[in-house]
């Protein structure tokens, strides 16, 4: 039998560790027989550590097979010591009136802390997904804080964005959200980010042809770059249900692979690719196998995309600027 996979969780006792914690105990990560080893870490507060410890509780209660173990925990060095999958949820969410990069000043500091953690204690081959925002720029923070950890070791959420470009061109044009494939967004997880559907087929070939670019430009690029926002108004709290989802999807990817004819965003340090200067995290299309993942390369944006793709970039050296102190 496989040895349990070490997993933790940071935040996991807030909205999006917790709706995490249970799919991936019930299996929903690496199938409802691989055992996993779960590290559940948020701030070492009194009352949040007893409400870790309740949680916990909750999940013994589900007499979930695939579970080995639970560690409950304040210290990242404990969290992280030996993992070999690691989801950095916990950080500040933002509310009503901010931007994402209004985050940074509280969660920067987060993602200095962990990065150098994880470079002293985690497993050398680890995967960390940073879900926390302003995600591409925590990201950035945490690579730069693990000199010892490969780089391709980080990747930023971009998977909500890209899901969420799925969901809304399937009901544009009446298909189920599995026909679509290829979708792509590129740049920052925010407001500047390019979701593009040029190279997206469906079993009826290339599906940029059967939708106008005056749909794609002035009603689909907006819905997707403000759903965060959207939900923050509807639901009062920033999203949950599908940041959970899409941070299992993105892991799954990058554990098991992407299937054969397509693709998935993530954010990744740039290796050059398609003129952004390398080591910044930026939303690109990537395949994955064998636990690796790599930039879709020979893709050919055009000029519009192109302009967009820069000023996403901008946003992004703008925000590492901003981090300054907290790179090394
Ligand atoms: P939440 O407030 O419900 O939970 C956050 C948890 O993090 C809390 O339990 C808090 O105590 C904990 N925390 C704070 N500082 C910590 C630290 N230093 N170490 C460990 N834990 C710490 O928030 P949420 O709704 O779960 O959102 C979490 C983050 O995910 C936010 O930054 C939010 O903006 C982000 N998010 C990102 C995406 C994306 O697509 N990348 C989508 C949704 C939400
Ligand atoms: C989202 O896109 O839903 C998240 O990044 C949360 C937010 O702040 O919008």
């Amino acid at each position: 039998m496989n040895k349990p996979i070490k997993l933790t969780i940071t935040g996991a006792a807030g909205k999006i560790g917790y709706d995490l914690l249970f799919r991936i105990a019930a299996g929903n990560l690496f199938g409802p027989d691989r055992q996993v080893e779960f590290r559940l870490m948020d701030l070492a507060r009194e009352d949040i550590q007893k409400k870790l410890t309740g949680i916990s509780k909750e999940l013994e209660d589900c007499a979930f097979p695939a579970v080995a173990g639970v560690t409950v925990t304040g210290d990242p060095r404990e969290a992280f010591d030996g993992s070999e999958v690691v989801f950095l949820v916990g950080s500040k969410p933002r509310t009503a009136g901010m931007t994402r990069k209004d985050l940074l000043s509280d969660n920067g500091k987060i993602f200095k802390e962990q990065g150098k953690a994880l470079n002293d204690v985690a497993s050398r081959n680890v995967k960390v997904l940073v879900v926390g925002n302003p995600a591409n720029t925590n990201c950035f923070i945490a690579i730069k804080n693990a000199p010892d950890l490969d780089k391709s070791c980080f990747s930023a959420m971009l998977r909500l964005d890209h899901n969420r470009s799925i969901g809304q061109i399937a009901k544009k044009l009446g298909i189920n959200p599995g026909e679509i494939r290829k979708m792509t967004v590129w740049g920052n997880h925010s407001s500047t980010q390019v979701p593009d559907i040029s190279y997206c087929e469906n079993n009826g070939g290339r599906i940029e042809g059967q939708i106008d670019k005056e749909w794609q430009r002035n009603e689909f690029t907006p819905l997707i770059r403000n759903r965060g926002t959207e939900i923050i108004a509807l639901c009062g709290a920033s999203s949950v249900g599908s940041a959970a989802n899409a941070a299992l999807c993105q892991m799954r990817n990058w554990y098991s692979g992407t299937p054969e004819d397509d693709w998935v965003t993530m954010g990744v340090p740039s290796d050059g690719s398609y003129g952004i200067p390398e080591g910044y995290v930026y939303g690109f299309p990537v395949t994955c196998k064998d636990g690796k993942y790599s930039i879709v390369k020979g893709l050919e944006p055009d000029e519009y995309i192109k302009k967009c793709m820069m000023l996403s970039f901008e946003e992004i050296r703008e925000e590492a600027d901003m981090a300054q102190e907290l790179l090394n």
